[in-house]
């Protein structure tokens, strides 16, 4: 057995309804008076913000919102979140939203109270202390970002994803309640719900897993096999919606003491180019990158067939591997998410940068599978050509 570490400070508090007690939740905290939420416009339309604003006001909470977050939030929209956090002297982030809003509400509260760039703190000219009080409320079953310790944001200069990562971005308090998810529109709850699986599946199997992370990933790869399709089919389901929305957290407990691997690699240079919901970007290259990857490392892709229950243990290596593939291309045909040549601007041009970019990924040496710049050309190859 390799020797490693696992660690979450985070308090998670997940039940239906449970938005109701967050100014409780915060009081054991000590996390100051002056809250900034951080948010989308698309979740503030939708009507989720307005009564926890509300909320944290009649407690005597002094609140400011801010929601000019893009669905792949830009170092400039969190430079101008930290500004607000500054001028109006706010001493903690609450963030309400999908991976979105909750990446850029970590970064914020990193570059309020220090100051600079994204780059200097992945560079080490800036550290990564002093940060304010996080909190995150998810409103989408994906990203997981409630309960790891990293923020992906996107250069605007350069399209690149930078990824800034330090267990003290970590938040403090994440309060789960399913009710938020029941407004997702269908296309979002697919590209999140995929996003989560393949939290689980990387966090699972790549180079750097550990024994917490993989029960972690077992249990959440299971159940999202199960409950994406049915919360697609009827998004009004309770019951599986909060069966997805705790898998999304278990596969965020997952990768975030583990890594994720190649699906990412590819998936933040797409997204980073294209502005591709990163869901989606996900789901163009799962199969073809499991193809890649069970090639060698077999056994392992067997045990995840057999834990989406895609095969049992009547099937050899072999034949549960292939099931694998099958099986996931199935299930992301059900969710009518679109092909790599269906997507908007993604040009056989572009197929070399992407490559490079994913293969510069800090994820990258952590893939199951040794991977070089030309297994991704052959990815993005083969993904373009699924008809
Ligand atoms: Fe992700």
């Amino acid at each position: 057995m390799d020797n490693f570490s696992y660690y979450c400070n985070t308090r998670i508090e997940m039940g239906a309804g449970k938005i109701d007690q967050l100014p409780e939740l915060l009081k054991p905290l000590q996390i100051g008076r002056s809250i900034l939420v951080v948010s989308d416009p698309g979740v503030v339309r939708v009507g989720l913000v307005q009564p926890i604003l509300d909320k944290l006001r009649e407690a005597g909470y002094r609140v400011e919102l801010f929601d000019a977050v893009s669905p792949n939030p830009r170092d400039t929209e969190c430079l101008a979140g930290a500004k607000l956090f500054v001028e109006q002297r706010m001493e903690a982030v609450v963030a309400i939203g999908g991976g979105s809003a909750m990446d850029t509400g970590k970064a914020i509260a990193l570059l309020g109270p220090n100051g600079g760039v994204p780059l200097d703190y992945i560079e080490g000219t800036l550290s990564y202390t002093n940060i304010a009080p996080i909190v995150c409320v998810p409103t989408t079953a994906g990203t997981g970002a409630e309960v790891t310790r990293s923020s992906v944001i996107t250069e605007s200069s350069t399209h690149r994803k930078l990824t800034l990562k330090h267990a003290a971005l970590r938040p403090l308090l994440a309060v789960l309640d399913p009710r938020l998810t029941f407004t997702v529109p269908k296309s979002v709850t697919a590209a999140t719900g995929v996003d989560a699986l393949v939290h689980a599946m990387e966090g699972y199997s790549c180079k750097v897993t550990n024994p917490i992370s993989q029960a972690l990933g077992a249990r959440a790869m299971g159940t999202i096999a199960s409950a994406l399709p049915a919360v697609f089919r009827d998004g009004h389901d309770e019951k599986a919606r909060f069966a997805l929305l705790e898998s999304s957290l278990l596969a965020g407990l997952c990768f975030g003491s583990s890594d994720v691997a190649a699906v990412h690699c590819l998936a933040e240079a797409l997204g980073g180019l294209y502005d591709t919901p990163h869901g989606v970007a996900n789901s163009v290259f799962l199969p073809y990158v499991l193809q890649f990857n069970a090639l060698t490392e077999t056994a392992i892709h067997a045990e995840m067939a057999r834990h989406m229950r895609f095969a049992d243990a009547s099937d050899s290596d072999e034949q549960a591997t292939a099931k694998l593939i099958r099986g996931v291309k199935e299930l992301t045909c059900g969710l009518e998410i679109p092909k790599l040549r269906e997507l908007p601007g993604v040009q056989r041009e572009d197929f070399e940068k992407i490559a490079e970019l994913a293969y510069c990924n800090n994820s990258t040496p952590s893939n199951v599978r040794a991977i070089g710049r030309d297994d991704y050309l052959e990815i993005i190859e083969q993904a373009f050509e699924d008809q």
